[in-house]
Formats: structure tokens, C-alpha cells, sequence
């Protein structure tokens, strides 16, 4: 057996996931290779590449010739938390216009259902009232917490829908009608500015918790809150105080500390929240598979990898 093919094999470690559709996918790519999903691996050492979603935490410590680890989504927080992670192997993301465009579908459906008023239609047609406001819509100020391919992407959309929006990220991004602000010390200018907020931040160290009492009590005025990120950004117990307090007028939410959310979860029963079973952008295997596949090989070449994560930044 030459070198490639001792070392050829890809492991696929989901457990609660359905991944019957990624080892076809995958096979049929690299029809050569050994592709098993986890925990089938006959010999640890031939594993070169691993891709993952939520994998139990030292699971791939065993693998000591890994070239590739690669997540099955766009965030790589469940790969990077792990800490027995193998030292030194490259960590790929998924990048996928698909995937970019499903996230602002889903974000604008919200931001224009809460500009238009949509649910108080919905009352008044319950009471059947025929109620033509003047000036119906909400005026909004819309922020954007994390400015990377999804953030500029809706932004994008906004400005085109002529809203005001400003941007908040690490670093200051020059967006075509997009105020932009970066950084811990310009959060204040940034929060004074917007009443509706949009979370897409990666989820760090630095930003874990981000959403808590201290952020909600900075807020000037009452904002609509939408967390498409990561449960880990918000403290939920923060959330209802903020709802109760009046910090927050309304918050929708795709992501949370534990998902399943439990369903005796004080979110489920508040009018207030407005919940959608992390579903804002699922990952479409045939556009990750191919991607996937392609960084394996490059990377048991040698190669550069494509959408290769700062392991040390956290995205
Ligand atoms: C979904 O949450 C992803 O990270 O792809």
C-alpha cells in the first residue's frame, strides 16, 4: 500500500446528525478513498481528514495524521471548543453562496414582518377591523453585530431597501451606505445608533455572553433583538430581565444554550419571543460536499486550503 492510500481515510463525526447523505456525497467525490462515519474507523492512523458537527469532545485526538479537520456548517465554534483538538491541523469552514442567501431570506423576513407590522394585522383581522393606519411601518435603525460574508451580505440587502444600517465587527469594513463602527470602545456609538440589532457574530471567547445585562442595559432606547449567531452569544436569563424591563421590545431567536430548546424553557410561552428551531441557514450537502472533498485533497497535497479559520481568533 503506497503513503496516499494508508493514509486516505475520512471520517465524518455527527452523532446527532443524519450524515448517510454526506458519505455518499463524499464518496462519490473521491471514489478511491475509505469514507466511514464515527465511531466505524478501523485503523486511527490512515485518518487524514475529518469533517464535523457537535463531535464529542476528544474524539479526534486518536487521529494522529489528520491534515484536515473541517466543520459541516459556517461556524466553527463546536470544532474549536474542543480541547483536546489535535495541535497544529488546519480548520476549514463552509462557505456557500446558498448558505449566505438562505440567511438573509430568513433575516429579512423578520426585519420587513416587524417594519410592516405584520402581527398586528394579524390581531386585527381576528377581530375582523379594518384598520388603515397612517404611518404604519416601524421605523428602524438596524445594527448588525458581525460584519464577515453573512453580515455584509444582509446589510447589503438593507441598504438596498433603503434602511439605515450600521455595521459592528472587530475590525472597521467599508460597506457602500453602511455606517461602520469597531471594536469594545466604539460598541456605546454603536448601540446609540440602531433599535433593531442583528447578531451574527462568531462565537469566541471574546464574544460568548456577549448579549448579557451589561449590553442591554447600555441600550438607549428598546431594540427587536435577532440572534441567528449562537445561543452561547446570549444569557437568557439577561433576555427576560431586558423583555421584563423594557430594554427589549421583541427578540427572535434561531439559536440557544441547549438545543433542543428543553421545552419547559421559560422562552417558549412569551409573546414577546418569537422562536425558530435553528433553521435560519442549514448547510446544503451538495454544495459542502464538493468543497469539502476538494480541501482533503489539497490538504493531504500540501495544498492551501480554501476558507481556512484562524484557530487562535476563532473564525
Ligand atoms: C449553522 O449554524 C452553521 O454554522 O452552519
Amino acid at each position: 500500500m503506497d503513503q496516499q492510500s494508508k493514509m486516505s481515510t475520512f471520517v465524518i463525526v455527527a452523532p446527532n446528525r443524519d450524515t448517510s447523505q454526506w458519505k455518499d456525497g463524499l464518496q462519490k467525490h473521491l471514489p478511491d478513498h475509505t469514507i466511514t462515519i464515527w465511531p466505524e474507523v478501523e485503523d486511527p492512523d490512515t485518518v487524514s481528514g475529518v469533517a464535523c458537527w457537535n463531535h464529542p469532545h476528544g474524539s479526534l485526538k486518536d487521529f494522529k495524521n489528520l491534515k484536515l479537520i473541517s466543520s459541516l456548517g459556517a461556524g466553527v465554534d463546536h470544532v474549536l471548543s474542543d480541547p483536546d483538538l489535535p495541535v497544529g491541523v488546519p480548520v476549514t469552514r463552509i462557505v456557500d453562496q446558498a448558505l449566505t442567501y438562505t440567511m438573509s431570506r430568513y433575516l429579512l423576513g423578520l426585519v420587513l414582518s416587524w417594519h410592516r407590522r405584520f402581527d398586528i394585522y394579524r390581531q386585527e383581522q381576528a377581530t375582523h377591523t379594518w384598520n388603515q393606519k397612517a404611518n404604519p411601518e416601524r421605523n428602524l435603525q438596524i445594527g448588525i453585530m458581525g460584519m464577515g460574508v453573512l453580515g455584509r451580505d444582509i446589510a447589503e440587502n438593507l441598504v438596498r431597501l433603503g434602511f439605515e444600517v450600521y455595521g459592528y465587527s472587530r475590525s472597521k469594513k467599508e460597506i457602500d451606505g453602511v455606517t461602520s463602527f469597531a471594536g469594545e470602545e466604539e460598541l456605546q456609538s454603536f448601540l446609540n445608533e440602531v433599535n433593531l440589532i442583528i447578531n451574527l457574530l462568531p462565537l469566541t471567547k471574546s464574544t460568548q455572553g456577549i448579549l448579557d445585562a451589561t449590553f442591554f442595559n447600555r441600550l438607549p432606547r428598546p431594540v427587536c433583538l435577532i440572534n441567528a449567531a449562537r445561543g452561547g452569544h446570549l444569557v437568557e436569563e439577561d433576555l427576560i430581565s431586558a423583555l421584563d424591563n423594557g430594554k427589549v421590545e421583541q427578540a427572535f431567536l434561531d439559536v440557544f444554550q441547549q438545543e433542543p430548546l428543553p421545552s419547559d424553557h421559560a422562552f417558549w410561552d412569551r409573546k414577546d419571543i418569537f422562536i425558530t428551531p435553528h433553521i435560519a441557514s442549514i448547510t446544503n450537502p451538495d454544495a459542502a460536499i464538493p468543497q469539502i472533498a476538494n480541501n482533503w485533497l489539497r490538504a493531504m497535497k500540501g495544498e492551501p486550503l480554501r476558507h481556512k479559520v484562524n484557530r487562535s481568533e476563532g473564525y
